[in-house]
């Protein structure tokens, strides 16, 4: 696609991600998360926990991607070492979000590649992602990409008061993806 981006975040992009992370929670999560919860997301709060986390990141192997359509923030997407103690040898990915008007256009695909890339450059041969059970679209996504669910991966996260049941999805040979 041309006047298409990818590229490491900076923490002038803080606000551009934050808007994408709202838009696309109240549009991916309506019906999944409770609707307060979502008409809740503050866009100040989420701006500066956003250049909080630019600007010290929680963990040194996390690395944070953008996508620009015509020098305007589309979506992101954030991986690094694995949260899971039992699964060191993968890599994760944490978040992976398009603002709504560009879901299915193919730039979601380019952050995977991108994000995947990177975890291959750190070193993992494989990768996992946690996605919400009823998150169809991520599932869908995350299989035609070459994912599959991870057995018995099951468990719980509580959002907005809801108890909500996440699963692994995961990609067990990366160099295979022919990214
Ligand atoms: C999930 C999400 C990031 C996917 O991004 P997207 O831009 O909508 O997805 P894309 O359009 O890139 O998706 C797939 C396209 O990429 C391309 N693609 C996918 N896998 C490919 C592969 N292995 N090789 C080449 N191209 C591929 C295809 O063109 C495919 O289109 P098609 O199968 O519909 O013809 C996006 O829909 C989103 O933000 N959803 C809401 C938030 C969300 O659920 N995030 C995940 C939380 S866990």
């Amino acid at each position: 696609m041309d006047n298409l981006e990818i590229r490491e975040a900076v923490i002038a992009d803080a606000a551009g991600i934050a808007d994408v992370h709202i838009r696309s929670w109240q549009s991916a999560y309506q019906g999944i998360v409770p609707q307060d919860h979502l008409d809740s997301l503050d866009i100040e709060e989420r701006v500066k926990s956003w250049e909080n986390g630019l600007e010290t990141p929680s963990c040194p192997s996390m690395v944070r991607l953008v996508a620009l359509f015509n020098k305007q923030i589309v979506g992101f997407s954030c991986i690094g070492k694995s949260r899971e103690t039992d699964m060191p040898e993968h890599g994760e990915l944490y978040a992976i979000y398009m603002t709504p008007d560009f879901y299915g256009r193919s730039v979601g695909y380019g952050l995977f590649r991108e994000s995947m890339k990177e975890l291959m450059k750190q070193g993992y041969e494989k990768a996992y992602v946690a996605v919400l059970k009823d998150n169809q679209r991520g599932i869908k996504f995350y299989e035609r990409t070459g994912a599959s669910l991870i057995k018995d991966s099951d468990f719980t996260i509580d959002i907005g008061g809801k108890t909500l049941t996440e699963v692994h999805y995961e990609w067990s040979n990366l160099k295979g993806l022919n990214l």
